[in-house]
């Protein structure tokens, strides 16, 4: 059954190789995920050599998780982790026939990101972008083929989340569009089509409800308390546990996307404003039995 929204698979191209532009927490768990289940060569690359260094290792570490539990062999383990390679320059995906950015969540940055791979992939490569919020049609505007891009939106932890949003943008064309959807497929995930609005689908809703809670810290209840009401909701993590898992940088910047298109539907918590520009990575950390606690200096903000 075709996915909703899903052009004809016959448009689809065939992807035998692929890139990721950035090594950070979303863009190395994109590239443990493409080599996994394509078994395709999966190159990334970052700013530095450090960075990328970093984001092959986490790809490595994982591949030995996996044999660990028993669902790799090592031959098959050694074989992926052949396959994962590192640059610091984009001209390594002069072969490519998709690459995904999941970098920095600033427009100015995203559209030269993707200025500079236009410059080195092939004219049938499908340029993908992991944004969280940003809009797909905008970053692709000054393009010369904007047709070819479109949004593909991962959620954390990448590898258990089964949904992925399918951005298309104002000119994605359908071959761009059907070589998203049977990519989806390939990697055993759920696609849906959202629109190219602001947060797109997902992040409207957990915006929404991370937001209230946010808010009600912030009006003076007790974050522990806060959080804890809704565990009867039988989420599967709490709102500020999802906040760390997200990061607050990144929740920052969602619910400032979505107050400026929407202000009066969507506001900006000056707790996760001064938390972020403080350079805390986390809302808690934990002690060594487990149990979150807010360090003294993250409460004194
Ligand atoms: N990274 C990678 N894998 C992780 C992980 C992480 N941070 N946390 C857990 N996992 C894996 C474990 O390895 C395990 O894998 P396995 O079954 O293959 O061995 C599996 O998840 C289950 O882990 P656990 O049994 O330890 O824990 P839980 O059953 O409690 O599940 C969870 C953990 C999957 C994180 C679950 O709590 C969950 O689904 N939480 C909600 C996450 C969510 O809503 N994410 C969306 C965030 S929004 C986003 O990403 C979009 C962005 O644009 C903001």
């Amino acid at each position: 059954k075709r996915p909703f929204g899903a052009p004809d698979k016959s448009l689809a191209r065939k992807v035998g190789s692929v890139g990721v532009v950035g090594a950070g927490l979303m863009a190395s768990q994109l590239a443990l995920l493409f080599v996994r289940r394509l078994k395709v060569p999966v190159t990334l690359t970052d700013l530095d050599q450090a960075r990328v260094d970093k984001g092959v290792q986490y790809v490595h570490d994982e591949i030995d998780k996996l044999l660990l539990k028993g669902r790799l062999s090592p031959d098959a383990g050694n074989r992926l982790k052949a396959l994962v390679r590192g640059s610091t320059d984009k001209a390594a995906f002069a072969g490519a026939d998709v690459v995904i950015e999941a970098v920095f969540e600033d427009l100015a940055v995203k559209k030269q990101v993707l200025a500079e791979l236009e410059a080195v992939v092939p004219e049938t490569c499908v340029l993908l972008t992991n944004t969280s919020s940003l809009s797909v049609s905008d970053m692709a505007a000054d393009l010369e083929h904007p047709e070819r891009v479109a949004g593909f939106h991962f959620f954390n932890p990448v590898s258990v989340l089964p949904l992925v949003e399918v951005v298309k943008a104002s000119k994605t064309d359908d071959a761009t569009l059907a070589t998203v959807f049977q990519l989806g497929k390939a990697l055993k995930k759920t696609c849906v089509l959202a629109e190219d609005a602001p947060a797109f689908i997902v992040n409207r809703l957990l915006t929404r409800m991370m937001g209230e809670v946010v808010t009600a810290v912030d009006e003076g209840s007790d974050l522990h308390v806060a959080d804890d009401a809704l565990a009867p909701l039988g989420l599967p993590m709490s709102p500020f546990l999802l906040l760390n898992l997200v990061g607050p940088a990144i929740a920052l910047h969602v619910s400032q996307t979505l107050h400026g298109a929407f202000p009066d539907r969507f506001g900006v918590s000056e707790n996760l404003g001064r938390l972020v520009a403080a350079g805390k990575p986390a809302i808690w950390s934990y002690d060594s039995s487990g149990r979150p606690f807010v360090d003294e200096e993250t409460a004194a903000l």
